[in-house]
């Protein structure tokens, strides 16, 4: 498998294939949205068809759901499953706190729902999505498709009064149609660069009529996983300060997910 995939995806699966090791037989696990959280999908289908590892997901996308159920892995909604026991999630930014933002794939709402409703938040990530402040990447802001031009005017109305640097804002595009989410919702993205105050900004845009939710996390996340390019992982735990390294050896694995394409 190493030599078909880049480094990034190496760091993405040898996070992933980390975090795996979090999930305990019997648990229920939500399952976050996007390339790295697709990983842990096909590593987690691997322990339930080859190890008997029983558990229980709640997807945060349609996406998510799709691959889960491919890998055989028992899927339920969120209401069915009441409380999760562990969300393992990707992440477009996470700061020395372990505030994220999130949304990149479009699934914000759902993965904000899901992670609060879970015992314990494990981010998997790349190390190039560590920053030292929030913002480079733009932040997304679900809101409702009604009156979204006045919703994006409040949102960037609000944005002066706040200590970001950049303050435009778009429409997030499908080819010529607004992106649409899972809920039928719009997303705008907010082109900050510099985020001062995460907890601050994400309070005060979930106040603004037409704005679902916004995709900063603040206070979710305990746990970061991160990979590398050459199979060393890094494991950090906010809430007991520690720090633990790994080292994924490919070679022992060169046929793992060998058939799939990401
Ligand atoms: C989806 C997300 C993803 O977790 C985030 O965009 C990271 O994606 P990837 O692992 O593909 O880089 O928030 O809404």
């Amino acid at each position: 498998m190493s030599g078909e995939l880049s480094p990034i995806d190496k760091a993405k699966f040898v996070a992933a294939k980390r975090a795996v090791d979090f999930v305990e037989d019997g648990m229920r696990v939500g399952m976050g949205t996007g390339s790295t959280a697709a990983w842990m999908v096909r590593c987690l289908g691997e322990l339930v068809r080859e190890e008997g590892l029983n558990i229980t997901a709640v997807p945060t996308s349609t996406r998510t759901a799709e691959l889960a159920r491919d890998e055989g892995i028992k899927v339920v909604s969120l209401d069915e499953a009441k409380w999760l026991d562990i969300t393992i999630d990707g992440a477009d930014e996470y700061d020395a706190h372990l505030n994220l933002i999130k949304g990149g794939g479009g699934a914000l709402l759902q993965e904000k729902i899901v992670a609060t409703a879970s015992d314990r938040m494990v981010v998997i990530a790349d190390i190039s999505k560590q920053v030292e402040t929030l913002g480079a990447f733009p932040l997304p802001v679900e809101v409702i498709p009604f009156g979204w031009k006045t919703s994006k005017a409040l949102v960037e109305e609000t944005l002066v009064g706040m200590d970001v640097l950049g303050r435009e804002t778009s429409l997030r595009m499908n080819g010529e149609s607004a992106y649409i989410t899972d809920e039928g919702n719009y997303i705008l993205d907010l082109h900050l660069k510099r985020i001062a105050d995460p907890h601050q900004l994400g309070y005060v845009l979930n106040q603004i009529p037409g704005v679902v939710e916004n995709g900063l996390f603040v206070d979710i996340c305990d746990t970061v996983v991160i990979g590398f390019g050459d199979g060393k992982v890094e494991v950090r735990d906010i809430n007991n300060g520690t720090v633990e390294e790994s080292q994924f050896d490919f070679v022992d694995s060169d046929n793992l997910f060998a058939d799939l394409e990401d």
